[in-house]
């Protein structure tokens, strides 16, 4: 009987997943001399939140930073000690034989080269998302692991979530059902979000090796604003989807093991932020996701608003299926169910009442159990699991590189991982720039359209 009261929606609490509690257990022993030394370059937000994270490990320490803002090398000092070898020139640094594995935390059109020159130098890589500016780039990056046998990680943290590895193992055994698609969002509501960094008052040609910034790319008149708000132009950057797609992409790889799409459509525009960038500030891809052994084909919608006219920050990635909704964040993932209809639906009123009771009578006798009741139209369970407090998928992010450098055996989220991510990420700018429909090869790692 509805009786108009909501059902109290039952919740059951889950268990770490068994991924994640492989992964853990490997964290290996590290004996006092089993020290790495390592430098940062780039040390912006990015690159001084991971060297802080990469010091916690034991064994870990910092020996020299690169970058080509002063005040950056400065602070370095300030903060990790006059002994640091600091240095405009990142080659001074692979040079260097004390160095075991560089985090490299530069803006993304930076990314590819240094990552190469760093493994040729016999360095291993923790390279910041996304992997490459270009597609093509990402071939060199995937080659020179092969032949260097290095270890490249790339950061994009989702990879190492407990929730993201929940997340897997429920979907592998069918909590949800048959997945037919996944919808995404990174939406932020404040200037910070929306990449409108601060700009230091000393920045000057002098304090920064604007040359050095400039040298792989158009050549332009020193701005600063190209230089600390670099993520605002296609030069330097990836747009919103080279720089936010790709984590969800990436969370969407390890839950389903997929190795990519085939087909990429995106859109939308600058609507806010018109502060003189060359990216959008608004945008919304669908993606297309073949069958493989796993899963069926599925859509992936994703989506960024950098006025969203909400919280600071709001993320989200929904994964449907034929029996359920499983909703991950970095704490939690929340499985919700909603049991289907048991009745044949209102169209039958629109047939003479004979047919209507032989059509009854007929359903009936092949479903007799399902008697609709109010409860089966609202959720009826949600299965909760929340990743213990403590945990953060950055830090056991950068857990697993050293554990990788260590042991030699590479984390996952390698050169081709980083492709197979990057690679759908940057189509879709090319989708949104060129207005087209793109194709992808997901086994090739190639556009095709
Ligand atoms: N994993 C994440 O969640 C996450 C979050 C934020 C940023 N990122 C990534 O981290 C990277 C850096 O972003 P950020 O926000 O820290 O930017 P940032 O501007 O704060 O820092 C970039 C730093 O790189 C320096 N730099 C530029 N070119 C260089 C070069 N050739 N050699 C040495 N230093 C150079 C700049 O002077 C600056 O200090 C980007 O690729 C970004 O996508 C990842």
């Amino acid at each position: 009987m509805d009786t108009g009261t909501p059902m109290p929606t039952r919740r059951h609490f889950m268990q770490l997943s068994s991924s994640a509690a492989a992964l853990a257990a490997q964290a290996p022993k590290v004996s006092a001399n089993d020290k790495i030394q390592i430098a940062t370059i780039g040390a912006g937000g990015m690159g001084s939140g991971d060297t802080r994270l990469a010091l916690q490990i034991p064994g870990v320490s910092l020996v020299a930073v690169a970058d080509l803002y002063d005040g950056r090398l400065a602070r370095a000092k300030e903060v990790w000690g006059n002994h640091l070898f600091t240095t405009r020139d990142y080659r001074e640094i692979l040079s260097r034989k004390d160095i075991d594995a560089v985090i490299i935390g530069t803006p993304d059109h930076y990314h590819s080269q240094i990552s190469v020159d760093a493994m040729n130098a016999g360095k291993d890589v923790y390279c910041e998302k996304p992997m490459v500016q270009k597609i093509e780039q990402g071939y060199d990056v995937v080659n020179a692991q092969k032949k260097t046998g290095r270890i490249l990680q790339v950061g994009s943290q989702y990879a190492s979530s407990l929730c993201f590895l929940k997340a897997k193992d429920l979907l592998a055994s069918g909590a949800i059902g048959e997945l037919n698609m996944v919808e995404a969002w990174l939406d932020r509501n404040s200037a910070v979000g929306a990449w409108q960094y601060s700009i230091p008052p000393d920045a000057s040609p002098q304090t920064v090796d604007w040359e050095r910034y400039t040298a792989i790319t158009r050549k332009r008149a020193w701005d600063a604003k190209r230089f600390f708000r670099w993520r605002n132009y296609q030069d330097y950057g990836t747009g919103v989807a080279g720089d936010l797609y790709v984590h969800l992409l990436t969370g969407l790889h390890v839950v389903t093991g997929s190795l990519g799409p085939t087909r990429v459509y995106s859109t939308g525009g600058l609507r806010f932020w018109k502060d003189e960038r060359d990216v959008a500030d608004v945008t919304l891809a669908l993606v297309d996701y073949p069958k493989t052994e796993r899963h069926p084909e599925f859509t992936f919608s994703l989506r960024v608003n950098f006025a969203s006219g909400g919280s600071t920050e709001s993320f989200g990635i929904r994964f449907v299926g034929s029996e359920g909704v499983m909703n991950v964040s970095m704490n939690s993932v929340t499985i919700s169910r909603h049991p289907r209809e048991a009745q044949p639906g209102y169209t039958i009123g629109t047939f003479p009442q004979s047919v209507q009771e032989a059509f009854l009578k007929e359903y009936r006798a092949k479903y007799p159990e399902q008697i609709p009741t109010a409860d089966a139209m609202r959720p009826d369970r949600e299965d909760v699991y929340n990743a213990p407090r403590e945990h953060s998928a950055h830090l056991e992010h950068h857990r697993n590189f050293y554990a990788a450098v260590r042991s030699r055996k590479p984390f996952f989220e390698d050169a081709v991982f980083g492709l197979r991510t990057a690679g759908p990420a940057l189509l879709c700018n090319h989708s949104y720039f060129e207005r087209k429909i793109c194709e992808w090869d997901p086994n090739q790692l190639k556009r095709t359209a």
